[in-house]
């Protein structure tokens, strides 16, 4: 049977985030330079991109460049950025066959202009669609992110805007990046790594967690829908007791 098939369409995530890893070990592994690992990781996200939208996942987030990746070699951020504009530049036309929105989370201004601008362009002509909501992190950081909230809610509460008695975690939420956006309900890590790496700090807190040994550019449609579901095996309980368990509980 199609593992498609095995999967509960009424009970689909709505927020999947994903950390694409092993774009370096595959490289290596065949002999490659690291830039190679990033061009084949291209396909996984077409892949990815493609399974989401045919399940009918709301919003995918994938953590595309990291704030700490700028420390790697000059020649490596140099390939990721130009593969990031030729990605953009080639797939938009086949993201809006797809209905796919695109939204940028991170420090942009940081990205070399080009990217930028491509980036730009690519949200916009996107912008009237109605399907997936493909969210890229790019410069981005946990704690950039929660930095830049206390820094923005800091100049509010100055300038008279907001007042701190009021703050709480919704008013917390409303200065993310992902304001907009429901908390992830999984998180997928290729690579075999169990790790955040300073991913979405907050919006991370009653994640399901999910690793997998696979490396980013050996990524499938079918390893997301192994994700799916075992993720529809598990039990979230948000620090409450087992609607299992408070059943007995009356019984008894
Ligand atoms: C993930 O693959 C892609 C980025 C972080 C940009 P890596 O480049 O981290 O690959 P490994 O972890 O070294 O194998
Ligand atoms: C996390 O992977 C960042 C991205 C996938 C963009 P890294 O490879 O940078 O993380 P570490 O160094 O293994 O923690
Ligand atoms: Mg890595």
């Amino acid at each position: 049977m199609d593992l498609s098939e095995q999967i509960d369409k009424r009970r689909i995530p709505k927020h999947v985030a994903m950390i694409m890893d092993g774009n370096g070990r595959w490289a290596q592994r065949k002999g490659g330079e690291r830039i190679f690992g990033h061009r084949n990781g291209v396909e996984s996200v077409r892949q990815v991109v493609e399974a989401a939208g045919e399940l009918g996942v709301e919003y995918l987030t994938l953590y595309a460049f990291s704030t700490e990746n700028w420390k790697r070699p000059r020649k490596e951020i140099d390939g990721l950025m130009n593969l990031l504009t030729n990605t953009i530049a080639n797939e938009t036309k086949k993201l809006n066959e797809n209905n796919v929105r695109l939204l940028v989370i991170g420090n942009i201004t940081d990205l070399p202009n080009s990217v930028q601008k491509h980036l730009a362009q690519s949200v916009n002509s996107l912008s009237v669609n109605t399907g997936l909501k493909l969210v890229l992190a790019l410069s981005y950081s946990g704690r950039w992110e929660i930095t830049d909230v206390v820094k923005r809610m800091c100049l509010d509460a100055k300038s008279g805007k907001l007042d701190p008695d009021q703050i709480d975690s919704c008013l917390v939420e409303s200065y993310l990046a992902t304001s907009s956006m429901p908390d992830p309900e999984l998180l997928i890590r290729t690579s075999g790594e169990r790790r955040i790496s300073n991913f979405l700090l907050w919006q991370l807190a009653y994640t399901e967690l999910y690793f997998t040994p696979v490396l980013w550019p050996d990524y499938r449609k079918e390893h997301f829908y192994e994700a799916i579901i075992d993720y529809q095996r598990r039990e979230r309980r948000f620090g409450k007791v087992s609607e299992k368990s408070r059943v007995f509980t009356n019984n008894s």
